[in-house]
């Protein structure tokens, strides 16, 4: 089963100081095994507990250990061995590599492997129990969850310094299963999914605009939920502040006229999740210089803008539609309405003074069966549950 569940997946397994280095060891050979490519990236102090040889040895491959090593050729292998890599999965992570992660240091190879990816990155936590419960390690740790780092383990138990308590890394078989599940056999593992995210900006001269108060995090979250559970991800996004999610590519557009072309750019896929508060209309011509205050006032003439859901939900080798509905008002009428009228098979229903900005949603999904509710939580909570009623739908 497992024997060909990683078959075809580069994955950069970089190795830091702590006595569990020694399982790493193990766990290079179980991923071997499992199928993948295996290039093993190790600190230096990852060195003084199990040596190159060995990693060498077990992933047929140079370790790289070095950043002063990447001196030849175009100097840019360190960027490159990232870029080849489906996965980064750091294990052991010391405290010490956990703190700088969080920080975005990197003065050593392994860490700038871990910050020049784009590409997924998991660590296992490994360390004493005191020092995995400190203040500093778990404010870090906070960090690193908001930053879409996948955090393994750690687990509790009797640890090499005597103690008993949280820190011990997951064992290599187990770390292997974690993979597995999230990346190999997600729900969405092999899918392609577009998701437009965050507000449009419809220029009226080259410095106002009509926009509205979207904040982008919930096509944010979607689009990382739609990640996590294994599908290449494409965010068309609006202009938010938010950072783009783990292992997603974001196209960056501002009218709704960038973002449609950006979207038919991205068919067909499998999935196709409208999350955008898209500006329903445009200024027929914007002005070229900046429009000067007129004391009898000013008149705009509006254009509506292309409907991206319904055209792409129009399409002979349309994807598996999903629209957002945020409205003031009689949500449940005015969802389903929407629903029939875009001809979508779910919709995301909520209201807009409840949801905008914020971090949770109380949310509604409307499809050919019905209702189903989902109470308020958190928005990564809700994009979970979202995704997974698109799988259930696909699969
Ligand atoms: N949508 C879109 N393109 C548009 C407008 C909306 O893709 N030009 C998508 C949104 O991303 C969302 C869904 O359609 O998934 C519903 O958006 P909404 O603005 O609520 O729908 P409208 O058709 O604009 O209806 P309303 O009259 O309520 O504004």
């Amino acid at each position: 089963m497992a024997a060909v569940s990683l078959s075809g997946k580069n994955i950069l397994l970089g190795v830091t100081g702590g006595v569990a280095a020694y399982k790493a060891a193990e766990l290079c050979r179980l991923l071997r095994k499992a199928g993948a490519d295996v290039r093993v990236g190790m600190t230096e102090a990852a060195k003084r507990f199990v040596t190159p040889l060995t990693f060498q040895s077990l992933s047929g491959k140079p370790v790289l250990t070095s950043i002063w090593e990447a001196a030849d050729g175009d100097g840019m292998a360190h960027i490159r061995a990232s870029r080849e890599a489906d996965l980064i999965l750091v294990a052991p992570a010391t405290a010490e590599f956990l703190a700088k992660l969080a920080h975005g240091r990197a003065d050593d190879l392994l860490s700038t492997l871990c910050l020049a990816r784009s590409v997924p990155l998991y660590v296992a936590p490994a360390m004493n129990q005191a020092m995995w419960s400190a203040a500093p390690t778990q404010r870090n740790l906070a960090q690193l969850h908001a930053d879409g780092v996948r955090v393994l383990g750690p687990a509790a138990g009797e640890q090499a310094c005597g103690e008993t308590g949280p820190g011990r890394m997951l064992e290599p078989a187990e770390l292997l299963a974690e993979l597995l599940a999230g990346h190999v056999h997600g729900e969405l593992a092999g899918r392609r999914v577009v998701v437009t995210a965050g507000p449009t900006f419809e220029p009226i001269d080259p410095v106002r605009g009509l926009t509205n108060r979207s904040s982008g995090k919930m096509g944010y979250a979607v689009a990382s939920a739609a990640r996590e559970a294994g599908a290449a991800v494409c965010l068309v996004s609006g202009p938010t502040c938010l950072a783009v999610p783990a292992g997603v590519r974001r196209v960056d557009v501002e009218t709704a006229a960038q973002m449609r072309a950006a979207v038919l750019a991205e068919l067909p896929a499998d999935v196709f999740i409208a999350v955008a508060a898209v500006a329903d209309y445009r200024v027929e011509t914007a002005a070229r210089q900046k429009l000067k205050k007129d004391a009898s006032g000013l008149r705009l003439e509006l254009t509506p803008t292309p409907d991206i859901l319904a055209e792409v939900a129009a399409r002979a080798d349309a994807p598996f539609c999903v629209g957002f509905a945020a409205e003031t008002e009689n949500l449940i009428a005015h969802a389903e309405a929407k629903r029939q009228r875009k001809n979508v098979p779910l919709l995301v229903a909520n209201l807009a003074q409840d949801t905008f900005g914020r971090d949770s949603a109380e949310l509604v999904l409307l499809d050919a069966a019905g209702r189903h509710p989902l109470p308020r939580a958190d928005k990564t909570v809700q994009a979970r549950a979202i995704i997974r009623h698109i799988a259930a739908h696909l699969n």
